[in-house]
């Protein structure tokens, strides 16, 4: 064998390398594996919150119902100060800026006789809509966010504790209070 046939068999053996070579690179090229975004595998479970997380939520307000429960009606007394320039809370006494108070617990809305309410409170009063105590803390909480157009010109207890201490005043204004909700 002289050295030009060697060159000859070393050409295409390296001639078949290069082709196996470039198959490969266009192989990959073409059936390119698709990129892994998360190394690993997903365990199940393991995506979901940790249960020490749920403790530094917003701090919940508790429904008047449960607040009421441990309502002060004393304090009530004293925060009602804040209404005493429209309203009256005694029995007998009459209507001021605002209706006159006593007995507004399940009382029916805008059915104080006499008081000219607005159009937004009489629109309620139509519906036949009744002052509970749900309705009374999302009023004091903030009136003109719970009933558009109201006239009374307050701009509300956001004090949830409190709101359910003048509820719980505003409750025991009654010849029979209102039963406390279950
Ligand atoms: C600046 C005067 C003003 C203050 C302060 C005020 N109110 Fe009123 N309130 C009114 C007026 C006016 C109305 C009638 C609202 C309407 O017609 O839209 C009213 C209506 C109400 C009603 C509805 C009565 C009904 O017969 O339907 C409740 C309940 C009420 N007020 C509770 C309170 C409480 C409790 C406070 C104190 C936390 C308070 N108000 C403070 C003026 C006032």
């Amino acid at each position: 064998m002289d050295s030009f046939e060697f060159n000859k068999i070393a050409g295409a053996v390296l001639g078949i390398l290069l082709f196996v070579m470039g198959i490969g690179i266009v192989a990959d090229m073409i059936f390119a594996p698709p990129k892994v975004e998360v190394a690993g595998y997903e365990l199940p479970g393991a995506s979901e919150a940790p249960a020490a997380s749920a403790g530094a939520a917003a701090p919940v307000v508790e429904p008047i119902a449960v607040r009421l429960a441990s309502a002060d009606p004393a304090k009530g007394a004293a925060g009602v100060k804040a209404c005493l320039a429209c309203h009256n809370f005694e029995k007998g006494q009459p209507n001021k800026v605002g209706p006159a108070m006593y007995g507004i617990v399940d009382r029916a809305k805008g059915a104080v006789a006499g008081f000219n309410y607005s159009a937004a409170l009489k629109e309620r009063a139509a519906k036949g809509e009744k002052w509970g105590y749900a309705e009374l803390d999302g009023f004091i909480a903030n009136p003109k966010a719970y009933m558009p157009g109201t006239a009374m010109a307050y701009a509300g207890l956001a004090d949830a504790a409190k709101r359910a201490d003048l509820v719980a005043y505003l409750r025991s204004l009654a010849d029979t209070p209102a039963p406390l909700p279950q």
